[in-house]
């Protein structure tokens, strides 16, 4: 089977730096206590999807030296679209100049990995250059008076174009989309309203999830936990990626983290991450590289990747 792997990869962020300090001025809250239950010191905002996800893919085209007219689907990981419709993905699409399908995929946090699960079947079916944007607006569906939540989220986008790796070892070994939904009552936003959520609850339910779609694709690619070299996890919160990685049996410097600096941005936060990881020079040729997301469904979706063209 032909697998897909990252040809490039291109991120951007929210114009606006928030850090927790600025938060403790309006909230009842500290940099100390969101610092220590989330790991989050300053989150980024601004701009809308079809900006962040258009300056993210340019870069990510880019660095694949791919040209957008190649592209022979976009697909765009989203809960926060612009518009009810058009697509995020149709935007986008325009505004590179690309002349291929599009469409948008609401997997909330999980999307990014759903896309690129979609992107090697894609690519396994037969076409050549599949462009994956996760981007996410929250801030403009937070509730800026809610300490619960306000302190999490930020804005961004990530995305990788996917071709055919060269390397027959190389690329997508596993994929694995997963979807509880009698949980989905636990993360939820309205039309007209903000993100609401159980966050305790999610807290516990994300870390079981995270580590049973971990365990499948490593079982699907016969592997083991101590294969994996980096693992790429949603960016929520730093103790859900402690306690996920104790349980799958990974040293904790083996985790990528961004959420630092970003806060948790959806569907951008694992391409973040994996950009973060690798200008730290974590990621190399023929590492194990594991993707794994969680979110509102709950959805959770993971996969396995052997870096590389
Ligand atoms: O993409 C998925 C998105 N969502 C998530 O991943 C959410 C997952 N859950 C979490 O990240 C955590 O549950 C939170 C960070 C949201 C909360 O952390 P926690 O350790 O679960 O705190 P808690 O909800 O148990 O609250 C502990 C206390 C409460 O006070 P009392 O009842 O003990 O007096 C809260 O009212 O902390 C209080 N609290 C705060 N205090 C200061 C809640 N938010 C804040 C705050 N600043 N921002």
């Amino acid at each position: 089977m032909t697998r897909a792997t990252i040809a490039g990869l291109g991120t951007a962020v929210g114009h606006r730096v928030v850090t927790n300090h600025d938060l403790a001025e309006s909230l009842d809250t500290s940099d100390e206590w969101i610092v220590e239950r989330t790991g989050i010191h300053e989150r980024r905002i601004g701009g809308s999807c079809l900006e962040l996800g258009a300056q993210a893919a340019r870069l990510a085209l880019n660095e694949a030296d791919v040209d957008a007219a190649d592209l022979d689907l976009i697909i765009c990981a989203t809960c926060t679209p612009d518009q009810v419709f058009p697509a995020v993905a149709n935007r986008v699409q325009q505004e590179l100049g690309a002349v291929c399908g599009a469409f948008d995929l609401n997997a909330a946090c999980s999307g990014f990995t759903y896309a690129v699960t979609l992107a090697q079947s894609q690519i396994a079916a037969g076409m050549e250059r599949v462009l994956v944007v996760g981007v996410d607006t929250l801030s403009r569906f937070t509730d800026w008076e809610d300490r619960t939540t306000a302190i999490l989220f930020g804005d961004g986008a990530g995305a990788v174009v996917m071709t055919a790796a060269q390397n027959e070892d190389r690329g997508v070994l596993s994929t694995f989309m997963g979807s509880e939904g009698r949980f989905a009552d636990l993360l939820v936003c309205d039309f007209g309203d903000y993100i609401r959520m159980d966050g305790k609850e999610v807290f516990r339910q994300a870390v079981r999830v995270m580590v049973a779609a971990s365990r499948r694709v490593l079982e699907d690619a016969g592997l083991e936990a101590s294969d994996v070299s980096v693992v790429i996890p949603h960016q929520a919160n730093l103790r859900i990626i402690e306690s996920a990685m104790k349980r799958l049996g990974v040293a904790q410097d083996r985790a990528a983290t961004v959420l630092e600096v970003t806060g948790n941005t959806s569907s951008a936060s694992i391409p973040l991450a994996m950009n973060a990881a690798r200008e730290k020079g974590a990621i190399s040729d023929d590492d194990i590289v594991l993707l794994v997301g969680f979110g509102a469904g709950m959805s959770v979706a993971a996969a396995l990747l052997r870096w590389g063209q």
